[in-house]
């Protein structure tokens, strides 16, 4: 029979408790964050600008046309996709897939992406924080998260 001391307890209690705790969480969503806006910039390219020119704070992320002269079928001829959880790119990549994009440079189909945008080679934990503060910004009004894409 295992003898549990106040210690033991203690131990216990915490490894079960700790990780459902929102801390470390936040603080990989936060340094997410900053990689995400300091570091690699991707709302100067992802954000649509305001009739003035800057970044549309309601709209973050959520991916704009950045041709301005519209191809004859009136559909920007370039877009810059949302990569927020509630964009496409999420539901058809999922996280694994923008992890992997981050880390490796291509797409699940292992392409590099085209025009402008950075085919990156980052260090895991570094994509993994921006992909933790990508997903942070689901929308209140969003449908329930989609399991798709497991976590590491
Ligand atoms: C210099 C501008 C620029 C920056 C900075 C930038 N992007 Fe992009 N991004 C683009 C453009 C342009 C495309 C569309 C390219 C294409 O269709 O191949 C794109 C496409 C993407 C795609 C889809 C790629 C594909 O193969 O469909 C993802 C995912 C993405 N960006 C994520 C990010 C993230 C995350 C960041 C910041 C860490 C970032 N981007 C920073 C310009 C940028």
């Amino acid at each position: 029979m295992i003898h549990f001391t106040k210690t033991t307890t203690a131990v216990l209690l915490a490894v079960l408790i700790l990780p459902g705790l929102a801390f470390p969480e936040a603080t990989l969503i936060e340094r997410g964050k900053q990689l995400t806006e300091q570091v690699a910039k991707c709302q100067d390219c992802h954000t649509r600008r305001t009739p003035t020119g800057n970044l549309d704070k309601g709209a973050w992320l959520q991916g704009t046309p950045i041709d301005p002269a519209p191809a004859p079928s009136g559909k920007p001829t370039i877009r810059i996709p949302d990569i927020t959880p509630e964009g496409t790119l999420w539901i058809l990549w999922g996280e694994r897939g923008m992890l992997n994009f981050l880390e490796k440079g291509t797409s699940p189909s292992g392409a590099t992406p085209s025009t402008h945008m950075p085919a990156y080679k980052m260090r895991h934990d570094d994509a993994e924080a921006i992909v933790a503060y990508l997903k942070s910004l689901r929308r209140p009004s969003a449908p329930a998260s989609s399991s798709r894409g497991s976590r590491r």
